[in-house]
């Protein structure tokens, strides 16, 4: 039986690894302008990190987290997310200690969720994240999501719609929820188990019920917007007044609670152009509770995070193209035995002074090799053969053109850096 890969999963094969690649790259180069760091978390962690970190009553921990026993018999998930590993770093090196206030830091890398698998929702996907610590000033709200927006735009993408919240202050929340336990408490044996279990401990996630959604009681919930205390009302004011500075315009939408339990003050999501169900391609906010939960002093902290995977699907909706990966500048072929035994020596003098440069290893005949040259985007094809070895030079072809030079061996790489330099600009 042929082994496949595992429900939820796929490869990203070499003709689509140059997206990823892009992307990548722009999300570096993002990060850099507005100074977030990278910091590299490992791919598993504590269970009770998570459950501490992202929260007991949450689907991820109840049902989505792939858990497992070491041999040393220590239980271990792979991360769902990384925002609570980011935290435990933050407190476990003391970073809050360091004079460079707010650490602004960002991850890109695999998150795992046992979820039922469909267009943008996998089991392993990856994440692009950014993480603000240390700082409660509602300019850096604004400036996680004038990141992530940079990062979206710079892409190409058109469709983004911002969508804003505020959960308030643990004061503000507390009053949310004993008005959320008020009014789902008569009728709470019509909603799912989860719900039920969810009332006295956590009533905002029956909010997020995917269950029962449509349950007329939805509809009419006390909304957090209403239970804001002035502080809390002051900060997110804030917050909307430096986006509408900014110029970068947003929804408010007061039933965005989100799925992690961490989350206080502002809460956002931005959605996308999708062809499925799923048009939320980033989702974030502020959680000033947990460096403090996780052990640490009590700091605020505040981030987001997107998937590549919904990223490449609205990109595709959205009909933009990432550019093609880069071609090779030259692509040797080799005529008779004596010329087979040089070329590997050439390319290695090629790509030392750094020209992207390749050969046959097929044992093609000319024509083959040609033919491969123009697989790779050759843009000059270098022709050696037995005459060529005698006169020490090699004829050169320019593929865009189909002109040919002959060029001594010793004046090769000079030449075709020039050329190139003409074609590409800098080499
Ligand atoms: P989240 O809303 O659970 O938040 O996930 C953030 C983003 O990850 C989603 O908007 C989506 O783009 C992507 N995502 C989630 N699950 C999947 C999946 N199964 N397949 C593909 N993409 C998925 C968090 O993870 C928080 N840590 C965000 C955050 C950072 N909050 C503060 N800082």
């Amino acid at each position: 039986m042929q082994i496949q890969i595992p429900r939820g999963t796929y490869d990203v094969l070499p003709v689509d690894a140059f997206a990823w690649q892009k992307i990548e790259k722009t999300a570096r180069e993002v990060c850099a302008l507005f100074n977030y760091k990278e910091m590299r978390t490992p791919i598993f962690e504590s269970t009770n990190l998570f459950q501490r970190g992202v929260g007991d009553t949450t689907d991820i921990v109840q049902k989505e987290m792939y858990n497992f026993k070491d041999r040393g018999g220590r239980d271990l998930t792979l991360r769902p997310e990384g925002t609570a590993s980011f935290v435990r770093a933050y407190v476990e090196h003391k970073l809050f200690g360091l004079p460079s206030q707010p650490q602004k830091l960002y991850y890109i890398g695999p998150m795992f969720r046992y979820e039922r698998p469909q267009a943008g929702r996998m089991r392993q996907f990856t994440q692009f994240g950014a993480e603000a610590l240390g700082s409660a000033d509602p300019s850096i709200d604004a400036e996680v999501i004038a990141l992530a927006m940079t990062f979206y735009q710079k892409l190409g993408l058109k469709s983004l719609n911002l969508v804003l919240n505020s959960l308030g202050d643990p004061e503000s929340r507390a009053a949310h929820r004993d008005a959320l336990i008020a009014h789902f408490k008569p009728s709470i044996g019509e909603f799912c188990e989860d719900c039920q279990n969810r009332l006295e401990k956590n009533p905002l996630r029956i909010l997020d019920c995917k269950e029962d959604h449509d349950h007329p009681l939805m509809a009419t919930a006390p909304s957090i917007i209403d239970y804001l205390n002035e502080e809390s009302r002051e900060y997110f004011a804030k917050v909307k007044a430096i986006l509408d500075e900014m110029g970068i315009a947003y929804e408010l939408d007061p039933t965005l609670v989100r799925g992690l339990d961490y989350y206080n003050h502002t809460t956002f999501e931005i959605m996308g152009a999708s062809k499925g169900a799923i048009t939320t391609l980033m989702g974030g906010g502020r959680y000033n509770g947990l460096v403090s939960e996780l052990g640490g002093p009590e700091t605020p902290g505040i981030g987001f995070a997107l998937s590549i995977e919904r990223l490449l699907l609205a990109l595709e909706v959205e009909g933009v193209q990432l550019s093609a990966a880069p071609s090779l500048d030259c692509f040797i072929v080799a005529i008779g035995e004596k010329a087979e035994n040089k070329a590997p020596v050439l390319l290695n003098q090629l790509r030392q002074s750094g020209l992207y440069a390749d050969k046959d290893y097929m044992e093609r005949k000319v024509k083959g090799q040609f033919k491969q040259a123009d697989r790779d985007h050759a843009k000059f094809v270098v022709v050696i053969g037995d005459e060529e070895l005698e006169a020490q030079k090699a004829v050169v072809k320019n593929m865009a053109d189909g002109t040919q030079e002959d060029v001594a061996f010793a004046s090769l790489t000079d030449y075709l850096k020039e050329k190139l330099t003409t074609i590409d600009g800098v080499k």
